[in-house]
């Protein structure tokens, strides 16, 4: 029923959106309990990322919020080894569940982990690592961590891509995290998940433990907290429905996320975050995507060949490589380094001044961020700072156009002539 509402999978157009918060308001409880549509995704993506088991959350920051200090409570595991260069949100829910962080330098030309790199294990205590597995580009897992380490397979930007083996992000661990929010690899208009892969019954010891542990009634009450699923929309939901198709649209990026209120356009560093509230209009826009994805990964596959060959030649390095063309790399954005800061400042400069869609993603190394110093072991990350400094990132959803690409490369040859 939902595929006659969106024929094309992705909101075609602003009367699909509409229609979508038609059908939230239709909505109808299961027997469970739980909306239909919370079901309907939870379902959909256990086949699409081969997970044992899925349980929604509010978003992916929440999914990881709550697997660590799960894996805290349970485990007794105190510090999170991650890359310096990251998604800053990962060590937002880290700090707040407790946890140190030990970030790991990256190897500048491919963000992948240094050959070789050891993760200390310090006081006896079981180490957590987390793949981040930035722009689509699957991490590779450091054949010389211990048996004992916990991994998360952080899928929030790369759930449509396979690595080399062949295997989906997000499912190369026990536990993985998915996102549904803007820019992510699903792109809807919230929400996240937990996917417990490989043993179905891990789900249950670790609400059981944070049920032990902290007395919350809604995990008492066997569910995860923000993981609601009202029928009604909440206010922030409807807000991001009716700027849905247009906040895809390059041009329109800086405009939409300037309105109050839809919580769009910024990636949040604060260590304090709420857990917003979700209705059956997040899971049905995930639901959304999930259908469009077949579609999805041939658009993004043909953009990263379209901007690969449009910016050779260029003195740019392209973080995609031919590995990437083999295995099943699916890209959120496209990753370039140029040789300065001032370089990289200037293309963002003008790229941006006419509505491109490029982004610094991310504009210093975890070790550089004044509020993250207290809680971090590993002071010194000279690659992540390097990489922080000179990368840009280029958009590569349904809507950029040849145009987009060529009026980007032009830029970038301008910049490059500098
Ligand atoms: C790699 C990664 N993990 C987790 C998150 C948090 O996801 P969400 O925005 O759904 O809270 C993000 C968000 O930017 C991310 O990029």
């Amino acid at each position: 029923m939902w595929s006659r509402l969106a024929p094309a999978g992705n909101f075609s157009s602003p009367l699909a959106v509409l229609q979508t918060a038609l059908r939230v308001r239709a909505a109808k409880r299961s027997p469970s309990g739980s909306s239909r549509s919370a079901a309907e995704l939870e379902r959909n993506l256990k086949d699409f990322s081969g997970a044992d088991n899925v349980t929604l959350t509010s978003d992916g920051k929440q999914a990881l919020y709550w697997a660590l200090l799960a894996a805290k409570a349970l485990l007794g595991v105190r510090r999170v080894y991650l890359a310096g260069f990251t998604c800053p949100e990962i060590a937002s829910a880290a700090v707040k569940a407790g946890l140190r962080l030990h970030p790991l330098d990256v190897a500048q030309d491919s963000l992948q982990w240094e050959p070789g790199v050891t993760i200390p294990q310090a006081d006896g205590a079981p180490g957590l690592l987390v793949l981040s597995n930035l722009f689509g580009l699957p991490d590779s897992i450091p054949t010389s961590i211990s048996p004992e380490m916990l991994v998360i397979d952080d899928a929030c930007q790369s759930l449509l891509s396979l690595d080399q083996l062949n295997r989906r992000v997000g499912s190369r661990a026990a536990l993985g995290i998915a996102s549904f929010g803007r820019g992510k690899a699903l792109s809807g208009i919230g929400g996240g998940a937990l996917l417990f892969n490989n043993d179905h019954t891990l789900a249950l010891p670790l609400k059981a433990a944070l049920k032990e542990a902290f007395s919350n009634r809604e995990i008492a009450a066997g569910r995860w907290p923000g993981a609601t699923d009202d029928v009604m929309l909440t206010m922030q939901e409807a807000l991001k429905l009716t700027c849905y198709y247009t906040m895809e649209q390059p041009p329109l990026y800086g405009l939409i996320s300037r309105i109050p209120g839809t919580g769009l356009g910024n990636v949040s560093c604060e260590l304090e975050f709420d857990e917003p509230r979700r209705s059956a209009g997040s899971w049905l826009s995930a639901v959304t995507q999930l259908e469009a994805a077949k579609n999805d990964i041939k658009h993004r596959r043909v953009l990263m060949q379209k901007w690969k060959q449009e910016l050779t030649g260029l003195p740019l390095h392209q973080i995609v490589s031919s590995d990437h063309d083999q295995a099943l790399t699916v890209l959120t954005r496209f990753p370039l380094l140029f040789e300065s800061r001032d370089q990289r400042n200037l293309a963002l400069q003008l790229l941006n001044r006419q509505g491109l869609g490029a982004s610094a993603s991310y504009n210093a190394a975890l070790t550089e961020m004044p509020h993250l110093k207290p809680y971090i072991d590993q002071p010194h990350c000279p690659n992540s700072s390097s990489l922080a400094a000179r990368l840009i990132t280029l958009p590569v959803h349904r809507f950029v156009t040849d145009k987009t690409i060529e009026q980007t490369s032009s830029i970038l040859k301008q910049v490059c002539k500098c």
